[in-house]
């Protein structure tokens, strides 16, 4: 398997690269719009052909480069099942498999952070976790029918119970990590430890971040696979 992680500066986005170089088929997970020219110039010198854009959700923070990469390369857009998306291609559901060679990958339903958020385990010791789980953090959960308790059911019921030599590659990063497992998590994820449901919930709810600068922007291009509406 070929495995890359792409970083987005201006989102803090990591894309993911995901590729069976025996048939030079690739996934890309959380394409930013932005990227688009970079991914389709590393598809290009890794000699792959894009056979599938997956989105962990519908993201609010930056608008996906899918739409633009099935417009270029042929690509099929999926994203999570009973996610607000008619452009799709198709919808993936929880513990659907998606086959490219030999990579196997797997949704687990993760919501929280958004109603219909999946994580994906890849080959069944790594997964990508979007924004239910960030290193030493988590995503947040006030808009896009996001819920703070049924984050930590996802967290602790759900993505704490894979082994703990699992690793993890998330959505996002605001302090330069990479990469994690769910073991290191489960130690040190102070969101997590020490709390329990209803802690957390509260703690949650006094987070008072300001909006995604682009959220206005974001949330309905996302909808439509990442058209964005120029106003000339
Ligand atoms: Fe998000």
């Amino acid at each position: 398997m070929m495995f890359r992680q792409l970083f987005d500066h201006a989102s803090c986005t990591y894309t993911y690269l995901i590729a069976d170089p025996v048939i030079n088929a690739a996934i890309l997970v959380d394409p930013v719009l932005e990227q688009v020219d970079r991914d389709l110039k590393l598809l290009d010198e890794l000699g792959l052909t894009l056979q599938f854009c997956l989105e962990t959700h519908i993201h609010a923070d930056h608008v996906t480069g899918t739409g633009k990469l099935r417009d270029i390369a042929g690509c099929l857009g999926i994203v999570p099942q009973g996610a607000q998306a008619s452009c799709a291609d198709r919808y993936i559901q929880d513990l659907e498999l998606l086959e490219l060679g030999k990579v196997i990958i797997q949704a687990l339903a993760t919501p929280g952070h958004t109603d219909n958020h999946m994580a994906y385990m890849v080959n069944g010791n790594l997964i990508l976790t979007g924004d239910a789980l960030l290193i030493r953090g988590c995503g947040r959960t006030d808009f896009q029918g996001g819920d703070a308790g049924t984050l930590y059911d996802t967290i602790t019921q759900r993505l704490f119970t894979l082994p703990d030599t699992t690793l993890v590659y998330p959505g996002h990063d605001y302090r330069g990590f990479t990469a994690s497992t769910i073991g290191e998590e489960k130690q040190w994820n102070l969101r997590i430890v020490g709390r329990d449901r209803d802690s957390f919930v509260q703690f949650m709810s006094h987070l008072d971040l300001p909006d995604p600068k682009k959220m206005m922007e974001a949330i309905p291009a996302n909808e439509e696979c990442g058209r964005v509406s120029v106003v000339v």
